[in-house]
């Protein structure tokens, strides 16, 4: 699905960083942002909990920018269509989890919403070359899931290099994610990779000012396009 008003580099704020009990306000505090990346996860898939189906309709209810949402569950062909169905402009399962991703992402574009799959640091992409045209997005995680503030994993770079260089082959119209430790610092390497899409939690939500900071960060991406 395209969404021309929202060009490469995309900045998606990860609202695990926000302050929960003040979600209106942390959300309205990002509006000059992308996208809202909702970090869903279910203490199975990764030993964290955070949001669900309830939570996530309230924040498409309230987020002024459209909803990135990141399922780090189990058995994601059961769960991932109903936050399609909330609204979320994308919704990205884990391949790890999945029973099979294709209709996954086939059944979640027939929803509406962009299709993506996501990668831990120890998963390799091969298995997703020859399917690149079922998907909006490839999220290849720079950290292991399941909590903000991590350090970014530099050896999965690779992994981005070999993505672009096969959507370019094939001209698949991809987008290419990263998430986990992306900051002024680190953002330039996955840029330079190949990334175009950018999730920051700690390194928005710690700012002190956070206009400033995602201008930096688009800034940064910009300045080391791949
Ligand atoms: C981690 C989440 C990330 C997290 C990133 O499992 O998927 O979205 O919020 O946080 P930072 O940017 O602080 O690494
Ligand atoms: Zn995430």
């Amino acid at each position: 699905m395209a969404l021309p008003d929202h060009p490469a580099p995309r900045i998606n704020p990860s609202i695990l960083s926000a302050d929960f009990a003040n979600m209106q306000s942390e959300l309205a505090r990002i509006a000059a942002a992308d996208f809202v990346h909702v970090d869903v996860m279910d203490n199975h898939f990764v030993p964290n909990l955070t949001f669900g189906p309830q939570m996530v309709e309230r924040v498409q209810a309230t987020s002024p920018i459209p909803l990135d949402v990141h399922l780090m569950i189990d058995d994601p062909d059961r769960w991932a269509p109903g936050y399609a169905e909330i609204g979320a402009a994308s919704v990205t399962f884990h391949l790890e989890a999945a029973a099979d991703p294709v209709a996954l992402a086939r059944r979640l574009r027939g929803i509406g919403a962009r299709a993506g799959v996501a990668v831990k640091p120890g998963t390799g992409v091969e298995p997703l070359l020859e399917h690149l045209t079922e998907f909006d997005q490839i999220l290849v995680m720079t950290v292991e899931p399941g909590f903000g503030g991590q350090s970014f994993m530099p050896e999965t770079l690779p992994k981005l290099r070999r993505l672009a260089e096969e959507a370019r082959r094939r001209g698949a119209d991809v987008w290419l994610q990263v998430d986990g430790g992306i900051s002024s610092e680190t953002i330039g390497q996955a840029a330079e990779a190949g990334a175009d899409t950018f999730v920051a939690g700690s390194a928005v939500y710690g700012a002190d000012d956070i206009d400033a900071a995602i201008a930096g960060l688009r800034q940064a991406a910009a300045h080391h396009r791949h």
